[in-house]
Order: C-alpha cells, then sequence, then structure tokens
C-alpha cells in the first residue's frame, strides 16, 4: 500500500466529479499503452517496470561505489544537467541538512555538489577555487555523451583533478554514467578507464532518477537508496489498475479536466524550503513531457510560505488561468516549539507553546480556503515525512502520472524535439565544426 494520498475535492468548484470521471477511459488506454508499449515514444518505456526490475547488484555494486567515493573524497562533483540533474539534487535537497555544507559532523554533512547544469563562468571559476585545496571524485552524468554544458564542467574539472593527484589516481575518482555504447563519454571513460554505469536506452533522461543516474549521487549524499527503490516499487504497484483508486490517474485526470476548462498552467507549490529542487525536477518531467504541438499546461512552482510574500498578491488576484496543486508533508524531522516572552513585546505570545509546524500548517490552509475562495482550484498530494521510501513514491507517482497525463493530452510524452533548436543555434554561433550552413544562416539574421 502506497502512503501518498491525492485529494480532489478543492477542485469540484471549477470542474465536476463527473467532468474528472469523464477522463477515466482516456486514462485506462493510457495505462494501456504505457504497459503493453502501444503508444507514441514507447521506446522509452524502459522507467514503467524499472523500480521492480532494480537488482539487488546493481544497487549493491551503486553503493559499494559511493562508499568508495565518500572514504576517498571530501567533496564528489556531479556533473550534469537536466535529467542528468535534476533528480539527483532535488532528492539530496529534500533528505538533507538544510546547512549541510557547513556541517562538520559525517551524518548531516553532504559531500555533493553539482556543475555542468549551467554555464556560469563565475559558478565554474569559483568551483575550481573551492575545490583547490579539497580531496575531490567527479561523478559525470550524460546518457547522449555529447551535451555541451557538462562536457565543458568535466573537460575543466578532470583536468584539474589530473593535475592535482596525476592522472591514474584521478581516474581512480573518476565515475561515469553514460550509454553503453554510444558518445564522447563512453569513449573517453574507456580509454581512460573509468568506473561506468550504463543508462539504458529505453529510459529517457527525466525519467532517469532510479538508474545510477540519481542513486549514486544519492547514496554518495549519504541517503539509503534501497529505501527509495522500495518506495517507488510500492507506488508501481499501486498505480498498475485503472480507476480513481489509482493515484496517477486520479492525478493525471483532474489537471487535464482543469486545462481543459481553461487552466492552463499548474503551480506546485510546497510549505517547505526542502522541497524546491523538488518542484524544479517536477517542472522539467511535466514541461518537456508535455509542451508539445502547441499544447500543455505550463508547470511553475512557489515554495511557500515565502513566495506568499512576492507571488501571492498573482495567485490570489490575477488572471484567473491557474490551479495549484500543493505538496503537503505530513511530519517534520525536529521539533521546535515557539517560546513563550514575558514581555510580549511582538505580541506573538499567542503563538507560545505551538510547533513552528503548526503555525506552518494554518498558512497552508488559510491560504488553500483564500486560493478556492479567489477561483483557484487546489489539488492536494500529501506525503508522511520527507524520508527516502516516501519520496520513492512520490517520484514514480509523478512519473505515472506524467505519462497518462501526456497521452490523455495526446501528444508523445517521451520525447523533446523543442530542446533541440538552442543547441542548432548555439553550435552554429559558436561555429561548431559540421555546422556551416546554420551558421551562414544565423549570421546573415544578425
Ligand atoms: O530529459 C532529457 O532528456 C533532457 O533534459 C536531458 O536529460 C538533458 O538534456 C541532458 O542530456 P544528457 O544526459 O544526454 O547529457
Amino acid at each position: 500500500m502506497s502512503t501518498l494520498k491525492v485529494d480532489v475535492k478543492n477542485v469540484l468548484g471549477t470542474v465536476s466529479a463527473e467532468q474528472i470521471q469523464e477522463l477515466n477511459p482516456a486514462a485506462a488506454a493510457a495505462l494501456d499503452k504505457l504497459h503493453n508499449g502501444t503508444g507514441a515514444g514507447a521506446d522509452f518505456l524502459g522507467w514503467v517496470n524499472l523500480p521492480g526490475d532494480t537488482t539487488d547488484a546493481l544497487l549493491a555494486d551503486i553503493e559499494a561505489c559511493a562508499k568508495q567515493l565518500r572514504d576517498n573524497c571530501d567533496v564528489v562533483v556531479a556533473i550534469g544537467i537536466g535529467g542528468s540533474y535534476l533528480g539527483a539534487k532535488a532528492v539530496i535537497e529534500a533528505l538533507g541538512d538544510s546547512f549541510s555544507m557547513l556541517r562538520t559532523d559525517d551524518k548531516r554533512r553532504c559531500r555533493v555538489l553539482f556543475a555542468g547544469q549551467n554555464i556560469g563562468e563565475d559558478y565554474l571559476n569559483e568551483l575550481q577555487d573551492l575545490l583547490r585545496d579539497k580531496k575531490f571524485g567527479i561523478i559525470v552524468i550524460s546518457k547522449s555523451g555529447t551535451t555541451t554544458e557538462p562536457a565543458i564542467a568535466f573537460r575543466l574539472l578532470k583536468e584539474q583533478l589530473e593535475s592535482q593527484l596525476g592522472k591514474a589516481e584521478a581516474s581512480k575518482r573518476i565515475v561515469a554514467i553514460t550509454d553503453a555504447k554510444r558518445g564522447a563519454l563512453r569513449q573517453l571513460a574507456t580509454e581512460e578507464g573509468y568506473k561506468t554505469f550504463v543508462i539504458e536506452d529505453n529510459v529517457g533522461g527525466r525519467f532517469s532518477v532510479l538508474t545510477p543516474v540519481g542513486l549514486l549521487p544519492i547514496a554518495v549524499a549519504g541517503f539509503d537508496i534501497r529505501a527509495l527503490v522500495e518506495g517507488a516499487r510500492r507506488m508501481q504497484k499501486a498505480t498498475v489498475a485503472p480507476g480513481d483508486e489509482n493515484p496517477a490517474v486520479l492525478y493525471a485526470t483532474t489537471r487535464n479536466a482543469l486545462y481543459r476548462a481553461g487552466k492552463k498552467i499548474e503551480i506546485l507549490v510546497n510549505y517547505n524550503p526542502k522541497l524546491h529542487f523538488f518542484a524544479e525536477w517536477w517542472k522539467q518531467l511535466y514541461g518537456e513531457s508535455e509542451g508539445k504541438d502547441h499544447k500543455g499546461i505550463f508547470p511553475a512552482a512557489v515554495d511557500n510560505s515565502t513566495d506568499l510574500h512576492s507571488m501571492g498578491q498573482w495567485i490570489q488576484d490575477g488572471e484567473r488561468t491557474i490551479f495549484e496543486t500543493v505538496l503537503s508533508v505530513e511530519t517534520q524531522q525536529h521539533t521546535t516549539v515557539i517560546p513563550s516572552d514575558e514581555a510580549n513585546l511582538d505580541g506573538l505570545n499567542y503563538l507560545a507553546g505551538k510547533r513552528v509546524d503548526e503555525v506552518n500548517k494554518m498558512a497552508e490552509l488559510g491560504t488553500r480556503i483564500a486560493h478556492v475562495d479567489g477561483g483557484v482550484p487546489n489539488l492536494r498530494i500529501t506525503v508522511p515525512a520527507l524520508k527516502e521510501e516516501y519520496l520513492g513514491e512520490l517520484i514514480y507517482f509523478f512519473e505515472k502520472a506524467c505519462g497518462i497525463s501526456g497521452y490523455i493530452l495526446d501528444v508523445n510524452p517521451f520525447n523533446q524535439p523543442g530542446v533541440e533548436d538552442y543547441k542548432r543555434n548555439m553550435f552554429a554561433l559558436l561555429e561548431k565544426p559540421g555546422y556551416e550552413a546554420e551558421t551562414a544562416a544565423i549570421k546573415a539574421k544578425l
């Protein structure tokens, strides 16, 4: 049994239960396509049975590699972008200590930093400066093995590691995660003798967090990847059958019913700062999967209550084309009680004795009531706590719902043709060999 709950009652002022249920046959057809590989993009369905198919041997190999990196490195830099970055970042931030980089005790300290997710010169320069007196390792992740952003970061950090340790020693601290055969990274890893893990052909980048792409950095950060996969396995079982009892079906049908009713933007809302990057992962998953053929819900996100003081006005009172999906975490890991103060100069004694989370929960409830009254339909997804097993459930839940939702929308949820356009222009502007015609064409536009 999965522990995640989906509550759609607060959308019923905008769409009816019948309008949601009318989409159940389309959701059942979508499930059938996902389970039997009969829909568009069927070559990329490896993620559907991935949790159940993940072997103990693979998990043991990842854990051993993570231990080796942890034992030998103060810092491990995970290099990757998009699907080769966001899943690991999301899970590590959700599970980790908020101030992990400054912790000195082993349990709360995180060794993982990220690079290759941008082309920021200052970012890379400052990272190299930080690593100058550190024992560091590298996990370089790229399915295609040719993506420019991680390739630049890897070239810089590989050179630095080799100059700090010598080539032979450096190659023991580099792990590559890439295609089994294709791409520059595979070739380089083979020639340099790096430890490698394979990203299977049939798992697309944004669906790859439960492969070594996500699992290795998460394990290096000190988290329990077996519990994460176990949670995903539970959700895999809970999302097989058609109908409303399947939480992924309920979420997919409800958001599509809202889209058809003119709600074109979905805001994923959290009340826990540790979920900021989880929302970034979700944005990629849904944005790249659904935004095509001039269709698709625009995925946005806010971190509350922080953003109630910035985006709150627009959400409460702006154009009524939005709905929100609140990711609510039932319990916190720590307890902090607001103290009483004899002078009460700040007038806060009415909160004395309450946990900070009680205040946060009332902020959430008060906002939900205000938003629903103000014409913002509210979906609520509840998880018990930010722990590995529940995040595993949540990840698989969103992946499965995304596949169902994309097929209801009648797009191919598993390609991303639009991502290539900027790359073509960038290569043309940088005069990459092989792009001569594009270079001439783009220069004519400048
Ligand atoms: O979802 C996707 O496929 C993309 O976002 C990729 O993950 C991203 O472009 C990185 O690609 P690669 O892993 O090939 O470097």
